[in-house]
């Protein structure tokens, strides 16, 4: 393994990167909950990434920002909804290199809770002086943030669009590197995971894992938690990343098998699910561990089910990637 591991570092040092992570992320183990659900389960922290009340997308924002400043751009365009992460870790990051930040934001559930629509991330979008242009649906994102990016080059910025959740084959790379840091935790810790439990959205972190960890850690199984989508819908998605990250990476082998849980997305994106709230009591109560409840909550209630239902393959181990979010549960009070 050690070779493959300094194969794929090498690749991916092809790329500019900006350093915005500082050091690897924790990988723990929940001993309360392994003991309550009768399985060891273990959690690679990327929701304590070091900007901005943390997440998956800083990882990504590595990259896409890095192409950005070698661009010669002065403001970075993305879109969203109202309560994204992708949106409140792509302004943090503006704001740090001293970057304008425009959003084109949309309230995919129709809500008019207060919260919903002025606290948690969107709260934070305040404090980074984020430009926000609201519009009825994100119906063609790109096309729409080139629309907006075009707006701003006509009043003389230089926009970049990262495009929703950071999730092209560059952006993916991000979940490359967090692949090479799960593979060597895991080996220092001597622990054999049976599967790796992942929220499947805009498909990049997705597809970064999956090719990386096929390639170091191929007796895993890694599997997406779709939080938006049918397995059928979201299937071309990560397949699409993930065979152009393999490109990128220049692997002949054939693309990763992607596996897709989509029972657990319901009611619908961004509409908080029973499974999923329970699943957040139930690792806040036993690890304090705060999860959420667009993504993280339902992909652990995914992981807990699986268990339940004998879904996993082995009875080794198991990895849940803590994708962050938290900041969301502010803005769903009441509901939670
Ligand atoms: C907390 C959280 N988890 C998971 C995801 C899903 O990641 P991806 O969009 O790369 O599939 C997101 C995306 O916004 C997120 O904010």
């Amino acid at each position: 393994m050690p070779a493959k591991i300094s194969l794929v570092k090498l690749r991916l040092d092809a790329f500019s990167r900006l350093d915005l992570l500082g050091s690897v992320t924790p990988l723990e183990k929940l001993n309360r909950l392994s003991d309550y659900v009768g399985r060891q389960i273990y959690i690679k922290r990327d929701d304590v990434t070091p900007l901005a009340m943390g997440g998956n997308k800083l990882r990504k924002l590595e990259f896409l920002a890095a192409a950005a400043l070698e661009e010669g751009a002065d403001t970075l365009i993305t879109a969203g909804a109202i309560q994204s992460n992708h949106v409140r870790q792509t302004a943090a990051v503006a704001a740090k290199l001293g970057m304008k930040c425009v959003a084109l934001l949309e309230n995919p559930i129709g809500t008019t809770q207060a919260n919903y629509l002025t606290n948690g991330n969107r709260l934070l979008l305040d404090l980074f002086n984020v430009e926000v242009v609201m519009c009825e649906a994100l119906h063609d994102p790109m096309a729409q943030l080139t629309d907006e990016a075009e707006k701003l080059e006509a009043q003389g910025f230089r926009p970049y669009i990262v495009p929703v959740g950071g999730s092209n084959a560059l952006g993916a790379l991000g979940y490359v590197q967090c692949a090479l840091e799960i593979a060597e935790q895991s080996a220092s810790n001597f622990v054999d995971f049976s599967a790796v439990v992942v929220a499947s959205g805009s498909a990049g972190t997705h597809a970064g894992l999956a090719v990386a960890l096929h390639h170091l850690m191929p007796a895993t199984q890694l599997i997406g938690v779709t939080v938006s989508r049918t397995a059928e819908q979201q299937r071309p998605k990560v397949e699409a990343i993930a065979r152009d990250v393999a490109k990128r990476l220049q692997f002949d082998e054939a693309l990763p098998p992607i596996h897709l849980w989509d029972e657990y997305f319901g009611p619908r994106y961004g509409e908080p699910s029973e499974e999923g709230l329970a699943a957040i009591k139930l690792l806040a109560a036993k690890e304090a561990m705060l999860l959420d409840p667009v993504y993280t909550g339902k992909a652990m209630a995914g992981l807990l089910d699986g268990i339940e239902r004998g879904r996993f393959p082995g009875t080794g181990p198991i990895l849940f990637i803590h994708t962050g979010g938290a900041p969301a549960l502010f803005a769903y009070h009441p509901q939670i």
